[in-house]
């Protein structure tokens, strides 16, 4: 038996090489399903004979539950971003002018997560996350479910190496379009899916994944007998790694700029995401010269492509109307990715907006993302029109309610102005129980919206009375006993918010979130402030004649809501965010760029505001930590300028306690 194991081992070991490692399968898919099969039969009855590495591991089936802390030999550091020609020159005059004869590799910068493989005896003991350079988070066991990781390298030597753990495109998409099937929110991007994936507690998810790697970096070169970058990647691939082909070696900046030329051009069709390219000083000697500050390699940089401009149709134009009633042009685009997201709606903000760009129904139109901005709609490419294309024409009256549109004096802004608009109600209903404001957790816009078609929501009095139809939202589509139960404590949790949270929710028009706070503040109680007098509130700094005047108004229109609010139970105090230390976050000073997956902007601002400390919106001297999530803008650049320390994802989430 142990022999027909150890074949079995060998056969598999072979195919998933040849199919994952160098892209060519030698056996099909029907015979490997068979091995593998054969295999894990056998392992189950003879389970003194199943190896740590054997390939049955990367079906999946280890489940953790925690990730172990794994600190690195050496710290595993990432490199500085350039972004253009002259820096890619100073990098390499800067080199050449202090040492013989360099010579460079250009690699892909892939856009995943960064790994660090242990091997004894050429066996894979430890896969580990970069975390924050010096310690990482332990993902053997998701590591071992990645085909294109050897768990038995091709010579029995220590070693450890280090690469990216990434998705493909492909990948991606399927398991996007199950996502959608299952009614599960959508991975954005490769990179975050790739991140996801590899830090599930279960390998069984982890293996459904289908997670790829590639391997580029050789920590401890010196102990191989290596002279070369290139003879290190080599050296790796004749263990039995996945490093790419794509590497070149080279001599001069005009050659680096060739490179990274032709592979712009390669990378939409390229099966997965990059996002620049790396450029390594080639000779160990001189890279050990030149050495580190305390976060770079000096040897090597990191050319970031500038933000993607992706071409698509704007198949319409429509409108939304606001809880304002303000009315708002919107794109909706025939579906297309930018920056690893699917695009298919962009705000045109305003007539204006539209009418500047020049757009016609039917244009094929530049979209742009650059780093942390929301995608856009930049201009019609006017040399491809046909003589089809429709002109834009603003509605005159409410796409929802037919109410003939007004223009309030000076705004450039529509707006419908029935108070009983159904589309004004549903969004006066999200904005109440929105993040920011009641902070209602379970209540998704689409929920709101049925639920006010159902008629179980009018007014935001009847969201503390939906647990008298619990029986019936139970039947409704999509929710179950676990979700309306959720949503029942999330709202009753809700009557405890302070008094802000409620006068933001009110949607009192100019009342945003800082003037709500600053009236709860003043005010204490939403009595005194119902109270109050056009000129007593003007008398607080920040607060003008208008923004007085609406206050006075709305509680003069709406004294009976104000009693039913109180008489609901919901607590109409000031009692200030309970603030507390955290040493990561007390008394810093926050800039923030890119996204973080699964965590919003304002989930992360109200963390560190909670935490006492601030958040503010450009990078300067005084910034303490930037925080750096996926596609950052250039305040990214600015950090790194500047020397101010960063959080990334994992370190932010650490902190975070997620
Ligand atoms: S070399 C000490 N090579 O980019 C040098 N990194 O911003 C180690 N990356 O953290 C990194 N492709 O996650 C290197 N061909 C490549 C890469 C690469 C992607 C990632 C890596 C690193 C980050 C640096």
């Amino acid at each position: 038996m142990k022999e027909r194991v150890e074949e079995l081992t060998r056969i598999l070991e072979e195919a998933n090489y040849n199919y994952y490692v160098l892209d060519n399968p030698t056996i099909t898919d029907q015979e490997y399903d068979k091995y593998m099969r054969e295999l894990i039969d056998l392992e189950e009855k003879y389970p003194e004979l199943k190896k740590t590495t054997s390939p049955t591991m990367h079906v999946g089936g280890e489940v953790i539950d925690k990730f172990n802390k794994i600190t690195h030999q050496k710290p595993m550091l990432s490199l500085p971003d350039v972004f253009n020609e002259d820096e890619i020159e100073n990098f390499v005059n800067k080199i050449s002018e202090e040492h013989l004869n360099p010579s460079y590799v250009c690699e892909q910068k892939f856009d995943g997560l960064s790994v660090s493989l242990v091997y004894k005896n050429g066996i894979l003991i430890s896969g580990a996350t970069r975390g924050d350079g010096v310690v990482g988070e332990d993902i053997t066991h998701n590591v071992k479910t990645i085909k294109a990781v050897p768990l038995h390298l091709k010579k029995d030597i220590d070693i450890e190496v280090r690469g990216e753990i990434i998705m493909s495109k492909a990948t991606l998409e399927k398991l996007n379009k199950q996502r959608s099937e299952q009614g599960l929110p959508l991975l954005q991007n490769c990179r975050n899916a790739a991140a996801g994936s590899a830090r599930q507690l279960d390998s069984k998810v982890a293996a459904q994944r289908n997670l790829d790697n590639f391997i580029y970096h050789l920590p401890n070169p010196e102990d191989y007998g290596l002279k070369t970058h290139y003879e290190a990647l080599e050296f790796m691939k004749s263990l039995g790694f996945k490093v790419s082909s794509k590497c070149a070696l080279v001599k001069t900046k005009e050659e680096i700029i060739k490179y990274i030329d032709d592979l712009a051009k390669e990378r939409p069709n390229l099966p997965y995401d990059i996002d620049g390219v790396v450029i390594k000083v080639n000779e160990l000697d001189i890279q050990e010269k030149l050495g580190f500050t305390s976060k770079y390699p000096r040897w090597a940089i990191a050319y970031k492509f500038p933000s993607e401009e992706v071409y698509t149709k704007l198949k319409d134009i429509i409108f939304t109307v606001g809880r304002t009633g303000q009315i708002t042009p919107n794109a909706v685009l025939e579906p297309v990715i930018v920056m690893g997201s699917m695009i298919k709606r962009a705000t045109l903000h305003n007539e204006e907006y539209v009418r500047e760009l020049g757009l016609k129904i039917g244009d094929i139109v530049a979209i742009h993302k650059a780093g942390d901005v929301i995608p856009e709609v930049i201009r019609p490419l006017e040399e491809r029109r046909t003589g089809l294309e429709k002109d834009f024409v603003m509605i005159d009256t409410c796409p929802i309610c037919g109410e003939r549109l007004i223009k309030k004096d000076k705004l450039i802004d529509y707006f419908c102005p029935n108070e009983h608009c159904p589309a004004r109600k549903i969004n006066s209903l999200i904005h109440f129980a929105s993040r920011n404001a009641m902070n209602i957790d379970g209540l998704g816009d689409e929920i709101i919206e049925n639920l006010y078609n159902e008629g179980y929501l009018k007014t935001i009095l009847d969201f503390y009375y939906l647990y008298e139809h619990k029986e019936d939202l139970k039947e409704l589509e999509g929710f179950g006993e676990k979700s309306v139960n959720k949503i029942l404590e999330s709202i009753d949790n809700s009557k405890q918010n302070s008094l802000e949270r409620l006068l933001f929710g009110l949607g009192i028009s100019g009342i945003g979130e800082k003037n709500a706070k600053l009236l709860a503040r003043t005010y204490e109680n939403i009595d005194k402030l119902k109270y109050a007098t056009c000129e007593e509130l003007t008398n607080i700094k920040d607060i003008g004649n208008i923004l007085a005047q609406n206050i006075v108004d709305f509680f003069q229109n709406n004294k009976q809501l104000i009693e039913d609010i109180k008489n609901i139970g919901i607590n109409t105090n000031y009692i200030g965010e309970k603030s507390s230390f955290n040493e990561y976050i007390t008394g810093k000073k926050f800039v923030i760029t890119g996204t973080i997956e699964g965590l919003s902007r304002d989930e992360i601002k109200s963390f560190i505001e909670k935490n006492n400390g601030t958040v503010s919106e450009s990078v300067s001297k005084n910034t303490d930590i930037v925080i750096v999530g996926a596609n950052p803008g250039s305040k990214y650049q600015k950090a790194l300028d500047l020397n101010i320390m960063i959080y990334d994802e994992q370190k932010l989430k650490e902190v975070m306690k997620m």
